[in-house]
């Protein structure tokens, strides 16, 4: 039987539904997958869902096969340790681009924050033996790419403040939506200190997105519409 592929999606991710569980039909299936990514000539998330439960990489390469709730909440927390160590190297940068000294100051102190962030993902992972390092965030990557695009357009000291502040919001609303989420499956495990501590960094990142709001409407964005 031919495998469903599905292409109305937007920016070309191809979701792939096996009908049945021969390797034929997953060789078949890997082989479509290639020649999507091909013909689109883009580097796309491609997941390969159906009876395997298996997931494709961009290069149509098999991933890891989570198959339990756990394991699925561990994956998170690896996700989530690559976006941190992707921020605190963006923050770097960000503060260093800034002008306004308030601005710049928070992507600091919000760096050194993300340190410690990083450093409670890395104990939880550990007291389950589960390898830290094991994964890379892509949604993290596109997010510091974008970053890195827009500031590269955006000409003048104010109104490349005022786009470094958007883009370091946008950035924590993927951490509070991500640790939200950690927290959540945390709960459901019924790891009561591994939720506490998620929410505790989910509380920082709260705390840091406020603060950029109320400096974006004070003094950054009012300075970048009068430059
Ligand atoms: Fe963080």
């Amino acid at each position: 039987m031919r495998p469903h592929v599905s292409t109305n999606v937007p920016e070309a991710v191809t979701f792939i539904r096996l009908p049945d569980e021969t390797k034929l039909a997953e060789l078949r299936v890997r082989k479509l997958v290639e020649q999507t990514c091909r013909r689109k000539a883009v580097a796309v998330p491609v997941f390969l869902l159906g009876n395997f439960g298996r997931m494709l990489d961009e290069r149509g390469t098999a991933a890891m096969e989570i198959n339990n709730f756990k394991d699925m909440y561990l994956a998170e927390l690896q996700e989530l340790v690559s976006v941190e160590s992707q921020l605190a190297d963006a923050l770097l940068r960000m503060a260093g681009a800034a002008t306004h000294p308030a601005l710049k100051d928070l992507l600091i102190h919000h760096r050194a924050e993300t340190e410690t962030q990083k450093q409670r993902l890395v104990t939880i992972l550990q007291k389950h033996g589960a390898d830290p390092a094991a994964h890379t965030d892509q949604a993290m990557q596109a997010l510091v790419k974008e970053t890195r695009k827009m500031l590269g357009m955006l000409t003048g000291d104010d109104l490349r403040d005022a786009g470094l502040l958007a883009s370091a919001q946008k950035l924590e609303h993927y951490e509070i939506a991500a640790y939200g989420t950690a927290a959540a499956l945390a709960g459901q495990l019924d790891l009561r200190d591994e939720q506490k501590m998620l929410h505790r960094t989910l509380d920082e990142e709260k705390q840091i997105d406020t603060l950029l709001t109320q400096l974006a409407k004070r003094e950054v964005n009012p300075d970048a519409l009068a430059a």
